[in-house]
């Protein structure tokens, strides 16, 4: 890849607030236009402590995220996080309808030259396989799959530039997690402007579906990953 990248960030790291000890080792990550990354790593490794971080959810203890070349500053940062969402492995879903819950980005500061767009919002249901009822469903009522499915509605009908995966399937059934690859997909083919994703995966199969560079976190230190063995390339007897 070439030219500036969406997502460039230096020398990052960051340590337990309490202990001093190092959850993420010094890392440089550089995110272009077209890019799909997976990560996948042993439990406890790292993975949400890097996505938050360069989704800067939290305070980095080193280095800088320079998003389409600029450092991000402190003011930019609800601009920043309005382009590069993170979707959490537990959605946080709001009481009252569907509805309600994707009407909610568009309550605040940072949404509001944008409106809620049912149409819009609807097709990205159907898309995921749900019919005209899901919007008026209660978010009391909605399984595990659905209520994924209308977190990850509420961040694609604000057009984010990057999507930050932090293993959203890794508690659904097949169907809704096949419903939400499904979204992922749909979102990136759109050409209206750059994308690019990082999905954080329990699933070895789901990060060769959902990218094309893998790497792995192990102990807080990111790297690529070893290309994997495919059965095909197997060597002829
Ligand atoms: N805010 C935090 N403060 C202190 N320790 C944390 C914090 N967030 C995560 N950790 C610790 O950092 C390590 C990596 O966590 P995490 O990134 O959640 O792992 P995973 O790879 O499973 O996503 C774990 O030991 C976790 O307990
Ligand atoms: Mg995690």
């Amino acid at each position: 890849m070439t030219g500036t990248p969406l997502i460039d960030a230096v020398d990052i790291s960051r340590r337990d607030p309490l202990s001093g000890q190092i959850l993420l080792r010094q890392t440089r990550f550089t995110l272009y236009a077209g890019d799909r990354v997976a990560i996948t790593g042993p439990s406890g490794s790292g993975k949400s402590v890097f996505l938050r971080a360069l989704a800067l959810l939290d305070p980095l203890d080193s280095g800088h995220i320079a998003w389409h070349g600029k450092p991000v500053e402190r003011a930019a940062i609800p601009r920043y996080r309005r382009n590069v969402a993170y979707i959490r492995q537990r959605p946080a879903i709001l009481d009252g309808t569907v509805e309600d819950n994707l009407r909610y980005p568009f309550s605040l500061k940072a949404y509001r030259d944008v409106q809620f767009d049912r149409t819009r919002a609807a097709s990205l249901a159907a898309q995921a396989g749900r019919g005209n009822d899901f919007l008026d469903k209660r978010a009391s009522d909605l399984s595990g799959g659905e209520a994924q499915i209308a977190a990850l509605i509420r961040v694609l009908q604000l057009d984010p530039e990057v999507l930050l995966l932090d293993e959203p399937t890794a508690s659904l059934d097949p169907e809704s997690s096949h419903a939400i690859e499904g979204l992922v997909k749909a979102w990136f083919a759109d050409d209206r402007q750059p994308r690019a994703s990082v999905w954080v995966s329990h699933d070895p199969a789901q990060a060769k579906r959902m990218s094309e560079r893998h790497l792995t976190m192990r102990g807080g230190v990111l790297d690529e990953a070893a290309a994997p063995r495919d059965a095909n390339e197997e060597p002829a007897q």
